[in-house]
């Protein structure tokens, strides 16, 4: 049985904003991406992220469908503590993956083009499914269900 969670208290608040710490980024340096990261990590408190991976899948409602631009994505934290990536890597098509990295589970940095990128050693991957698509990359992100409902993204994870 999934628990469905709300996304208002994390799309809709002051909070929301420091939980987004992939921004669509095509156009940003490299410099701002560390910014975006630092932020995003002291907002969420990551050293506790490894804990709440582990725990049971659950279908959340997690932001409206324009929170996230075509081409772009954002990592949202969840209710369940779990932090997902959405990506919109075409009109209307979502996916969702794990933010972190295959090689060191570095938090991913940004999205340059076609791939999401992390800042750490280059690796990057594809925004569509997941796949690595460069660098020090050991394997695939972490594909979450998506679906869109009422103007919302819902994602399994
Ligand atoms: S931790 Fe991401 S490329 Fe090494």
């Amino acid at each position: 049985m999934s628990i469905e969670t709300s996304c208002e208290g994390l799309c809709d608040s002051p909070k929301r904003e420091a939980t987004q710490v992939v921004e669509t980024v095509a156009s940003m340096s490299r410099r701002n991406m560390f910014k975006a990261i630092a932020a995003g990590a002291a907002a969420v408190g990551l050293g506790g992220l490894s804990a709440t991976a582990a725990k049971a899948a659950t279908k959340s409602k997690v932001c409206a469908t324009s929170k996230i631009s075509v081409g772009g994505g954002n990592i949202f934290a969840l209710k369940s503590g779990a932090y997902v990536l959405i990506t919109q890597p075409k009109k209307n098509v979502f996916r969702a993956f794990s933010p972190y990295c295959t090689h060191q589970q570095t938090l991913l940095a940004g999205i340059n083009g076609s791939n999401v990128i992390c800042s750490r050693h280059g690796a990057s991957y594809n925004t569509t499914t997941g796949k690595a698509t460069g660098g020090p990359a050991r394997g695939p992100l972490t594909v979450y269900s998506t679906s869109v409902s009422g103007g919302y993204v819902y994602v399994t994870a």
